[in-house]
């Protein structure tokens, strides 16, 4: 087995604090209750304001360390600890000791999170400098799109480092093996891949020219699309979130005549070993027609999704975590044509990673 520190050495470990992170669904945080999150190593707790806004604030009683996330939320944006009754405010200060003689003790390491709501999600900046919401990426297809092409909020928990997650997504290669059939196909193994970046947004674009339409576009695609031009390209914004745009149209046809979905990926840390996955997908140009039907297309969207990522994608990532965990030697990896966009991307965020170190 490697000392930790060889295994850090081995993939680049470390987090982006400065930015934002999905902390979750706006529709996981329900009125009146409190949610417990981890994200960077950080135990957060979430609630929603009286006036609806979301607060977040360190989930750990200065006392005796219980969990704030068990205690109460009460009038006036407030949480009781559930074992001594101490009381936190939204914005991260202990206002109130109930036991005689009263006096608020001084806390430590104890903070309140800039959060906003926006795209239907809960987005956290876990830095301490100043929150800059214009750098929370545009997911405004998730609002904009009328809800009958948009699938329901999905989230699965990978036991693995982020960055294997991104890699697994900016690498479009794999589709053709681990998701034959639903994603992609043999046909498009020898695909050209290009890799852009534009300031710190790298995307990786995949076509296939006159190939077998993959099963899920063929989903969503009326009569005569199962063979076709498809094209998919897949945006990375520092440091986790993604966004693939995925479409099918006839051979020779403009892209415009033709139909797809962004799909939407975010991934959050949890801790060095474990990944928050949420994901949803958004349809553009729908060429189906009647709500019975596109309901149903809705559904099997979200489930092929589901199924590809729980049961291909994950297994092999966090199995690769494992390998790489118990290597008893430095491993460096094989590098590819296809590894363009995860070696790009890998770039820019150690930069930033040693740029915060640094400060
Ligand atoms: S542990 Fe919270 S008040 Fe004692
Ligand atoms: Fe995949």
């Amino acid at each position: 087995m490697l000392a930790s520190t060889e295994i850090i050495e081995q993939l680049p470990r470390g987090f982006v604090f400065n930015t934002w992170y999905v902390a979750m669904w706006g529709s996981d945080l329900q009125e009146a209750k409190l949610v417990p999150k981890t994200i960077l190593n950080e135990q957060i707790v979430f609630f929603r304001k009286e006036d609806g806004s979301v607060a977040a604030i360190t989930d750990r009683c200065a006392h005796r360390f219980a969990p704030l996330s068990m205690g109460k939320l009460i009038p006036g944006d407030r949480i009781q600890c559930i074992y001594h009754g101490l009381e936190y405010s939204a914005n991260g200060k202990c206002v109130k000791n109930p036991h005689a003689p009263c006096t608020i003790p001084e806390i430590t390491n104890f903070k309140s999170y800039p959060v906003e709501e926006k795209y239907s999600l809960i987005w956290i900046w876990m830095g301490d400098e100043p929150a800059d919401q214009s750098l929370i990426p545009d997911y405004s297809c998730l609002i904009d799109t009328p809800e009958m092409y948009v699938t329901r909020p999905g989230y699965l928990k990978v036991n693995a480092n982020y960055q294997l997650v991104v890699d697994n997504l900016l690498d479009l290669s794999h589709t053709s093996y681990v998701h034959a059939g639903i994603l992609g196909n043999a046909q498009t193994v020898d695909a050209d891949i290009k890799v852009n970046q534009v300031g710190e947004v790298v995307s990786v674009s995949r076509p296939s020219i006159n190939a077998e339409t993959p099963g899920i576009l063929q989903v969503m695609s009326p009569p005569g699309f199962e063979k076709g031009d498809q094209w998919s390209t897949i945006s990375w914004y520092c440091p986790s979130n993604l966004i693939l745009e995925f479409g099918v149209s006839k051979h020779g046809e403009p892209k415009e005549k033709g139909t797809g979905y962004f799909a939407i990926h975010l991934l959050t840390p949890e801790s060095d070993r474990t990944t928050h996955y949420y994901y949803t997908a958004a349809r553009w140009n729908v060429l189906t027609t009647g709500d019975d039907k596109n309901s149903a297309i809705r559904d099997k969207i979200y489930e092929l999704r589901t199924f590809a990522f729980a049961e291909q994608d994950v297994p092999v990532i966090e199995a690769q975590q494992n390998t790489m965990d118990n290597a008893k030697y430095l491993l460096k990896p094989a590098l590819l044509s296809i590894d363009g966009g995860p070696v790009r991307y890998q770039r820019i965020l150690q930069n930033k990673i040693t740029q915060e170190l640094k400060k």
